[in-house]
């Protein structure tokens, strides 16, 4: 049978859309994929939206759809995205599938039969106002270890300990603000510790005598987990779930890291069905000819280099081959954010900007470990425009337009003088290849460039402008020496900006796609060039700075808007109203869930406030003189909630919290009872 290899990048959660965070991994998932499709092999790009758990159940409700219709928005969205983006994947399916449904049960169903699911009773957070019980991320106290507030039920951000959800000081669910209580369920739990030595086998590295190919730091931290013990992961969750419900198990669902690589085979399974291939061919070939490689970001390689291998060893699949780990995206030297504005979705940076200069620039930064990327907006300009206009398109340009102006586009031999820069130009493209095939996009690039260095300075020397006139075959074949040194630029730039080798093979009139093999082969002897086509156009940085205020979640108030604030007079009485006026005011229990400061305003706090069966509302405040932040979170307060949503500056208000004061600085929430129920209409 032949040798198949299929391809992954993680697959992105449905509540939420794709930002240049994932784009980073898409983008050198894809010039992986295309590099090796260039050197001649099949690879298969298998990927889709995640689309199960909590989060995406909360969501649809606060936004009354059904998760269903949630996700085929969401799935909708992130494949536009990702097409316009030009990532080459074969499908990008959705975990919501029978395929995976399928797949997930009989994982289960053999893991069940082997022995391999443990049912055990466990102790919960319950919301009684929300019937649930609480995931770990949905429950929000005092940390039991360093005693910081507001921390989530897994581990504190300040000090880092990990614990479980019930040791959490003064908890609180994080939908509705009520103390959760504890109530027991039964939950599935596979025993990881009986695939120890299979994991540990599964760790050895081919030079090793193994198998798997992980980066030494990734492989060391995941040998380090198996050293101190494998604990029983816990598969299954309560009602209400969207899910998977677990066959024999009426109300439970498996958990979403349990079904969501299932979504892997899921879309390989649907894209073999329409294409006349056998999923089993990938998928159920243990410890054969098959390359199965994940790429993913260095927060879930838990879950890719324990759970899964061991999910797929025991259901006597295809384990995977090679797990390359990426970092984490910042943007200006932070954390994305969206009060900065840097927190850029790839449709804002596509309203802005083609494609291909942020692929260049994530796969020019990559180099196949797992430190975090700096997305520099000012590095970004200067790097496209140094590297491939100045350089590599320039070059390009400067030759073709001259033989096509001067010397009747016509090729020749190239110049002996230019021989030794030719070999090593066509050492570097065979060089890029293996590169590429190692993550290591940038060096790999870093060849092309030099190449397009060193060209540069030898056509400036020889400068064929200026012996034309007399030598007119030593300035073609010095212009047709930097002509073959393009297309082996193209063709070491193909798999990054496909375009550009797209562009470069209509201008050399080539019979078949630029490739990594083919790229270095001599231009055919009387070619006669097309038309010179733009391969690059500088970068504004305007265009950077557009995408920044496209970002930001609010515009910061002007100046001058400030300085027009009224002085202050006794307002006049307004006009006499009756009492059915004030009844059609809805005023309601409202439950402040979080509240931030606005970038931009000294006055306003932006508050999310839940209105128990109504939902969640961003309310705007003119409080901040008067209150910190934090010191309403938790607290009830009275909301008009059916005032009419308005567009602020910053954003869309949708209700008031009502407050009076004198002064700016002198305002009082007014506030009720902790017990009152958020939502309840107050009468
Ligand atoms: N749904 C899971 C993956 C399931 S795979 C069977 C998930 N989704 S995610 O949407 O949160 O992230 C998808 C991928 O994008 C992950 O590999 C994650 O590490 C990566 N990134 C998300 N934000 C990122 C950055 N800011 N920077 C770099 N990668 C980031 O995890
Ligand atoms: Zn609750």
């Amino acid at each position: 049978m032949a040798k198949r290899v299929l391809v992954t990048a993680a697959l992105p959660y449905a509540n939420g859309s794709i930002h240049l965070g994932h784009l980073l991994e898409a983008i050198q998932t894809d010039v992986y994929v295309r590099a090796r499709r260039l050197a001649g092999e099949v690879v298969r790009f298998m990927w889709a939206a995640d689309t199960h758990g909590t989060p995406i159940e909360l969501r649809a409700r606060r936004e009354g759809i059904t998760p269903e219709a949630l996700i085929e928005r969401a799935h909708a969205d992130h494949l536009a995205v990702f097409r316009d983006f030009g990532i080459a994947f074969d499908i990008y399916y959705t975990t919501h599938s029978p395929e995976t449904r399928r797949h997930a049960e009989s994982i289960y169903g053999v893991m069940a039969a082997r022995g391999d699911i443990l049912s055990k009773e466990t102790r919960q957070l319950f919301c009684p106002h929300d019937q649930m019980f609480l995931p770990d991320r949905f429950v929000r106290g005092v940390c039991p270890r360093c005693g910081a507030a507001d921390q989530y039920g897994d581990v504190c951000e300040r000090c880092g300990a990990t614990y479980a959800p019930t040791e959490l000081g003064d908890p609180r669910c994080s939908i509705c603000g009520t103390t959760p209580t504890l109530a027991s369920s039964e939950h599935l739990f596979v025993p990881l510790s009986r695939h120890e030595a299979f994991l540990r086998e599964w760790l050895r590295s081919p030079e090793d005598g193994g198998a798997t190919r992980l980066q030494p730091t990734v492989r060391n931290y995941v040998k380090g987990w198996v050293d101190g013990g494998l604990r029983d992961w816990d598969i299954s969750r309560d009602a209400p779930y969207f899910g998977f419900e677990i066959p024999g198990h009426p109300g439970k669902f498996f958990y979403v890291w349990f079904d969501a690589p299932i979504g892997y085979i899921g879309a390989t399974e649907r894209w073999c069905a329409e294409h006349g291939e056998d999923a089993a061919e990938y998928w159920k070939r243990p410890g054969e000819d098959v390359e199965i490689i994940h790429v993913i970001g260095k927060d879930i390689v838990y879950f890719h280099c324990l759970f899964w291998p061991a999910m797929l060893h025991a259901a006597g699949y295809t384990t995977p081959t090679r797990v390359q780990v990426h970092g984490w995206l910042q943007v200006n030297g932070e954390k994305m954010s969206k009060t900065r504005g840097t927190f850029i979705l790839g449709r804002t940076y596509l309203d802005h900007l083609p494609p291909d200069y942020l692929r260049y620039y994530f796969a020019a930064k990559l180099s196949g470990d797992q430190g975090d990327m700096d997305l520099s907006m000012e590095d970004f300009a200067n790097r496209v425009n140094a590297d491939l206009v100045k350089k590599a398109a320039n070059l390009a340009s400067r030759a073709i337009k001259f033989v096509n102006s001067r010397l009747d586009g016509q090729i020749g031999a190239p110049a002996a003088d230019a021989e030794p820069l030719l070999a090593r130009a066509q050492a570097r493209l065979g060089e890029a290849r293996a590169l590429y095939l190692d993550f290591e996009h940038g060096r790999a690039l870093r060849a092309a460039i030099e190449i397009a260095e060193d060209f540069n300075l030898y056509l400036t020397e020889a400068a064929p402008w200026k012996i034309v006139g007399a030598d007119p075959e030593r300035a073609r074949a010095v212009c047709s020496a930097v002509v073959w040194a393009s297309k082996i630029i193209a063709a070491i730039l193909a798999p990054v900006v496909p375009a550009w080798a797209e562009k470069m093979a209509r201008m050399l009139k080539l019979a078949a796609p630029l490739d990594l093999q083919s790229g270095a082969d001599p231009l055919p002897p009387g070619l006669v060039l097309g038309e010179y086509e733009t391969l690059a156009e500088p970068l504004d940085p305007a265009k950077l700075a557009a995408i920044i205020e496209a970002s930001r979640e609010s515009t910061p108030v002007s100046a001058s808007e400030v300085a027009a604030a009224p002085a202050y007079e006794v307002p006049p009485l307004a006009a006499e109203a009756s009492i059915e006026a004030f009844a059609a005011v809805d005023l309601r229990v409202g439950a402040v869930l979080a509240c931030e400061a606005v970038a931009g305003s000294n006055k306003l706090l932006r508050l999310t406030i839940d209105l128990g069966p109504l939902g969640q509302r961003t309310i705007f405040s003119g409080i901040a003189l008067s209150y910190p932040p934090d010191a309403l979170v938790g607290k009830r307060v009275v909301v008009f909630a059916n005032l009419k949503p308005r567009k602020m500056r910053f954003g869309v208000s949708e209700g008031m919290v009502l407050a009076a004061g004198a002064a700016d600085d002198s305002i009082t929430v007014l506030e009720l009872d902790p017990r009152s129920r958020p939502g309840d209409k107050i009468t």
